[in-house]
């Protein structure tokens, strides 16, 4: 037996010790082809037959093919065991532990200016005031003229207003609504009109946009008294029973007469909004008989109102959107 058919016990036991010391798939299918690959040495004896004597083909041929079996079928179990312990390994790496405590998403709030808007917005619709709301960027006949600001009047200078191309400005109040929610109706009219408005102007009280809370009320025999009660009675919701008011003659083009009001806060007086009569000429501009109705209107920022009642020092504070801020109020 010249080819080495006489180590084939012995090559048998190293495969087998190969398969064994295998700790991965990998190494196994590599161990395995060591012996039983096409230039393993198992498979060169299997070539090496055809050198050997015929009478002795059979016999090695068996001996060999019977130990290459047997070498495959203890790779096959090694795989199966080397396999499950892959997938054990991976379902631990997997595993979920339901026990423990679930993350908590941080909740979040609303904005200040939003909580007071609402609140705003709710003490008028319990008065059966209904919300009307009009465009940011707005047209100079809304803006101004229909409201009876002449175009020399201050207010429509450079300076406070942003101009935005093909003739039309950001609002520069909400006043601009009050038209818009009364032409083409007639009274009784009760409206609210919340929103963003925008000025060129930038300091610690004064922030390029912020927001107005417009209130308007038409109907035959209005007085000044009933606006006076309903301004009274909004304060002491939003500020507490023992807020004064006070009303300072004032002129604005869309009310006669006109006034500022006041508030009183821990001793002094601070600046709320305007308020007045509405102008004959602003119902006339809507299409309505200024002889038979008479309204009042007011307007104020609900930004001021939020810095007080939150002690908000800086109306930046507000907007420059650092949640560090935002999340003490
Ligand atoms: N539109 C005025 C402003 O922005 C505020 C105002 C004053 C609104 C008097 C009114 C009003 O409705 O009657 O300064």
């Amino acid at each position: 037996m010249p080819t080495g058919v006489e180590n084939l016990g012995q090559l048998e036991s190293q495969a087998r010790a190969a398969l064994e010391a295998a700790q991965s798939v990998q190494a196994l299918t590599e161990a395995r082809a060591r012996f039983l690959g096409r230039k393993g040495s198992i498979s060169s004896l299997l070539r090496g037959i055809g050198a050997l004597d015929p009478a002795e083909r059979g016999r090695v041929g068996q001996a060999v093919n019977a130990s290459k079996q047997r070498i495959d079928e203890h790779f096959q179990a090694r795989r199966r065991v080397l396999e499950a312990a892959d997938q054990a390994r991976a379902m631990e790496r997997q595993a979920l532990d339901v026990t423990l405590p679930g993350l908590v998403p941080p909740r979040g709030h609303l904005h200040p200016v939003t909580l007071i808007e609402r609140e705003m917005t709710q003490f008028f619709s319990n008065l059966g005031f209904s919300i009307e709301l009009g465009p940011e960027v707005e047209t100079e006949y809304y803006n101004f003229e229909a409201l009876n600001i002449p175009a020399d009047h201050p207010s429509r200078d450079m300076q406070d207003t942003f101009f935005v191309e093909g003739g039309h400005v950001l609002r520069t109040h909400t006043s601009p609504v009050q038209i818009r929610a009364m032409s083409g109706r007639q009274p009784p009219f009760r409206f609210i009109a919340p929103g963003r408005v925008f000025r060129h102007d930038s300091d610690a009280t004064h922030y390029p946009m912020f927001h107005q809370l417009e209130g308007f009320l038409v109907d035959e025999r209005v007085t000044f008294g009933d606006l006076k009660g309903v301004l009274y009675a909004f304060a002491h919701q939003l500020m507490g029973p023992e807020v004064k008011l006070r009303f300072r003659a004032h002129f604005f083009p869309f009310t006669e007469p006109s006034a500022e009001m006041d508030f009183s806060w821990r001793g002094d007086w601070l600046e709320w909004g305007g308020c007045g009569m509405i102008h004959p000429r602003v119902l006339e501009n809507c299409g309505i008989d200024s002889e038979r109705y008479q309204g009042f209107a007011f307007g104020m920022g609900i930004d001021r109102t939020a810095m007080l009642r939150f002690g908000i020092p800086n109306i930046h504070l507000l907007f420059d959107g650092d949640v560090r801020v935002l999340e003490q109020i």
